[in-house]
């Protein structure tokens, strides 16, 4: 039955991209095959439950200015609340969800009684969820708006702020586990500090580190079979945050014995807060075999803040999808939107467009992406460019069986003399802008 928000509104469907339906996909097609497989089953496009359904609008200058029938402090309009997010997933025939603990139940006065109410928005969501086919691509819990983190969650100088924490994950981890959810994510934002005058940094990366061994051990307790993923960012709301981006997260992950453990989760815009491209941030992860999936949205590149924005940069983000698919494509994770209408878009066809947008956006990238790679347009001048390296000379070096000195003594035997060849960049983005 109808929640009636969104009026009249039929579901979503494809039209090509001559289409001028604003309500109408024109690239993204789910059942179209790219690369051997449904653009579905590569993009698995997640909704994130927070932007659209909870975030009421407002800005460090004003509040709310979205009116939501929804909004409130009872479990009454939690309902109605999952009601409208459940309808608007399947208008957009978006395949998966993800949420916080926060976006989805109103906090109540004791930690029992908060539980209890997500145990009843989590009952509510599994009957949702088998009607509609609609799957949890991963859930986590707010650590972060609660004044009661303000001084961090796992790395908070009060051991009890730890305790609530790890309870709080516990039972978050439970009822991911319990809707089948593919992921949990651990997103630091308050894991971090302000100011060195106030802070034992070296005391606090242990924390953060004996917090997250203990997430990984109950995890495999219970059997929970998804990946649990690190969402870097540099900062904000911290002024330095632990987990800066993928490479520091690689770091903190081998000095506490996790990074077969642990895997990223990777957002556009953070990528960009850290002075990144989000292609960049993809690349290292794949490298370091940590990749996991990705909050897709944009960051305004003037401001300098976190906007999450709907993304909208294709040649972009065909570069991006070109790092996943190179890799071999998601394994658990997929594309969450992790992004915000702007505070003027109140109307509830705001949303819809956004989402068909940013989902469309993201085909155009995969296509492009798909297009480059079976082309081998980039991977065969790469494969070029390295191909010295398969030399027997070479291959030696690399796996070790050289010292210092025989490749000294070789290198004045043989009177190798290295001759610089062209790295041909205006070339390689020439043949990118072929295919976007
Ligand atoms: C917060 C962050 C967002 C992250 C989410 C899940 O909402 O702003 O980037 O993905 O938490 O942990
Ligand atoms: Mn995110």
């Amino acid at each position: 039955m109808s929640t009636g928000f969104f009026g009249d509104i039929k579901p979503v469907g494809y039209e090509g991209p001559e289409s001028t339906n604003p309500l109408a996909y024109r690239f993204y097609n789910p059942d179209e095959i790219v690369l051997g497989k449904r653009m579905e089953d590569h993009l698995r496009f997640a909704v994130a439950y927070w932007h659209s359904f909870t975030w009421p609008g407002g800005d460090p200058f004003g509040g709310q200015t979205f009116e939501r029938p929804w909004f409130g402090d009872t479990m009454e309009q939690a309902k109605r609340k999952a009601d409208v997010a459940f309808e608007m997933f399947s208008l957009l025939g978006a395949p998966y969800f993800c949420f916080h603990d926060a976006d989805v139940r109103p906090e109540a006065d004791t930690f029992a009684e908060s539980a209890a109410r997500l145990d009843e928005i989590a009952d509510y969501f599994a009957g949702k969820m088998s009607e509609t086919g609609v799957r949890l691509l991963w859930g986590t819990a707010n650590l972060f708006s609660n004044r009661r983190y303000m001084a961090g969650a796992a790395t908070n100088p009060d051991p009890d702020v730890f305790a609530y924490a790890a309870a709080t994950v516990k039972h978050c981890i439970d009822v991911t586990k319990r809707l089948n959810g593919e992921n949990y994510v651990l997103w630091g934002g308050r894991e971090g500090y302000e100011t060195l005058l106030n802070t034992d940094m070296g005391r606090e990366l242990d924390q953060m580190g004996r917090f997250l061994s203990l997430v990984v051990d109950y995890k495999h307790k219970i059997g929970f079979t998804g990946t649990i993923l690190i969402e870097p960012k540099p900062q904000e709301p911290t002024k330095h945050q632990y987990d800066f981006d993928v490479a520091t997260v690689y770091g903190f992950l081998k000095r506490y014995g996790l990074e077969n453990e642990v895997k990223v989760n990777i957002e556009q815009g953070h990528a960009i807060l850290a002075g990144h491209s989000f292609e960049h941030e993809l690349a290292l992860a794949n490298a370091l075999g940590i990749f996991g999936s990705i909050d897709m949205n944009r960051n305004d590149y003037q401001s300098g803040w976190d906007t999450d924005q709907f993304p909208n940069n294709v040649p972009e983000m065909a570069l991006a999808y070109y790092q996943i698919l190179a890799h071999g494509g998601f394994r658990t994770g997929g594309t969450n939107f992790d992004a915000k209408l702007r505070r003027q878009s109140l109307d509830p066809e705001d949303l819809l467009v956004a989402h068909i947008g940013g989902m469309d956006c993201c085909a155009r990238g995969l296509k492009a992406a798909a297009r480059m790679i079976e082309d081998k347009a980039l991977s065969a001048p790469l494969e070029a460019r390295y191909a010295g390296w398969n030399s027997a000379e070479a291959q030696a070096m690399l796996s070790g069986q050289r010292s210092l000195e025989d490749i000294a003594a070789r290198v004045v035997k043989d009177g190798i003399e290295p001759q610089p060849k062209s790295g041909r960049q205006e070339y390689l983005e020439n043949v990118v802008n072929r295919y976007v």
